[in-house]
């Protein structure tokens, strides 16, 4: 089944405006902490030639080209138009493919195990019941000692969800305050519990800047 949301948030009709936008970090909440928060994933990730890694929600490429090199790459996206613009700025990973898809329902689909699943920025548009799965999933895909690493729109407890939506209100960032109350924001308390309880050990987290942070979440070799 494909998320409840995934034609809702397709990216096709923002593509050709994205990589600008992104570069708002000093004037968007929802984008201060980008560039840094897509580092850290790929540092966390520590990807090498023998990697191979799939990315979820893998856009106009801005977190693979940070990849210098892997075994092998798959790219999954729902939008075409993002990954027609990424495609461009990706030549250096010899062996990458991409697959449009949604990002839950490619995870129960054929295509193997991997040592790398990194996803930035894609997976606060999954509901928070379909986070749980997407969690089991990535374990299910993991080979024993691999990663996953996100990095994503969060907050830190479901406490201050009603703080951060009042608090941007006040200060005249009615988008951010929309963005928080409509879309699926993670809640680093509540993931760190869910990964934790999947089996990933450890699981690590760090903040970026008000509202992005990175969670790293290894699976033991022995399971
Ligand atoms: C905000 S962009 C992030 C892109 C990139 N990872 C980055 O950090 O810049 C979210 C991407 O996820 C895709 N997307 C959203 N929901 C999806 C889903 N359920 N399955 C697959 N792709 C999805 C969108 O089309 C878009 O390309």
């Amino acid at each position: 089944m494909r998320s409840l949301h995934v034609d809702e948030y397709n990216h096709d009709d923002c593509a050709n405006e994205y990589d600008e936008d992104v570069k708002n970090e000093l004037s968007d909440p929802i984008r201060a902490g980008y560039e840094a928060t897509l580092q850290w994933v790929v540092d966390y990730a520590n990807v090498n030639e023998k990697s191979r890694v799939l990315e979820l929600g893998s856009g106009t490429g801005n977190l693979t080209r940070k990849i210098k090199t892997c075994r092998e790459i798959v790219c999954v996206d729902i939008s075409t138009k993002m990954e027609k613009l990424g495609a461009t700025k990706l030549s250096h990973l010899a062996n990458r493919s991409f697959i449009e898809d949604d990002i839950l329902e490619i995870l129960i689909k054929d295509i193997g195990f991997f040592d790398t699943i990194v996803s930035t920025y894609t997976a606060h548009h999954l509901i928070d019941e379909e986070k749980k799965v997407f969690f089991k999933r990535i374990w299910n895909r993991l080979s024993p000692g691999g990663i996953a690493v996100f990095g994503d729109l969060m907050l830190e407890t479901e406490a201050s969800r009603k703080l951060q939506i009042d608090s941007y209100r006040k200060r005249g960032e009615e988008t951010t305050a929309v963005a928080i109350e409509e879309e699926f924001f993670w809640v680093v308390d509540d993931s760190v519990l869910e990964l934790e309880k999947t089996g990933f050990d450890p699981v690590d987290v760090k903040r970026f800047s008000d509202l992005s942070y990175g969670i790293g979440a290894k699976k033991p070799a022995s399971r």
